[in-house]
């Protein structure tokens, strides 16, 4: 989700060497035009279509083995409903993987408003306690964060990994 130009779509899709069903979405439909130029390369193999953050996904329940998202939630404007989205769409047992920039504590304002900050990624990024909150609020269990790349003052890259339970 968030796939851009499909880059971890076609990560996925030659690691597991075609043996899945991929489906990419993206918000931006000229950065989904770009993937599924790219997309003719594999026979279409990957499925690409539109699907916000802040909408509910068009997407159908309990269908997905995987639900992965780097550097693109923080695009979501109401986390809770996000998250709440993505368990939905999981299988049962089914797994999420969000690699993101989150902070320690809050930001200043000044920072917080910038749009350098903003396209960087940092202005968007979220409390690492509302991760944690979100994810049980969502119903996800066996949440790991790892800190990875500390960026500045407080701020960390992520990756964060959840299950949703086997009984849904
Ligand atoms: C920093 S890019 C990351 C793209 C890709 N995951 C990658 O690593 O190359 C962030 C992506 O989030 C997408 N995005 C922005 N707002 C979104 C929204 N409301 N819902 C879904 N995706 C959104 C952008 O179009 C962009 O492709």
């Amino acid at each position: 989700m968030g796939c851009g130009a499909g880059k971890q779509c076609f990560s996925y899709y030659h690691a597991l060497e075609g043996d899945a069903d991929i489906t990419g979405t993206d918000v931006s439909e000229s950065l989904l035009a770009q993937a599924r130029e790219e997309n003719k390369k594999v026979n279409n193999a990957i499925n690409f279509q539109q699907l916000d953050f802040n909408q509910p996904f068009d997407l159908p329940s309990d269908s997905f083995d995987l639900v992965s998202a780097c550097f693109a939630i923080y695009y979501a404007q109401d986390i809770p409903f996000t998250l709440s989205e993505m368990h939905r769409v999981l299988k049962p047992g089914g797994r999420l993987m969000v690699s993101d920039l989150v902070l320690l504590r809050d930001l200043p304002a000044d920072l917080k408003e910038s749009i350098e900050a903003y396209v960087g990624c940092i202005a968007g990024a979220l409390p690492i306690t509302q991760y944690e909150t979100g994810l049980g609020d969502a119903g996800f269990t066996d949440v790991t964060i790892t800190r990875t790349i500390t960026v500045g003052d407080a701020v960390h890259s992520a990756i964060i990994k959840a299950t949703k339970p086997a009984n849904g």
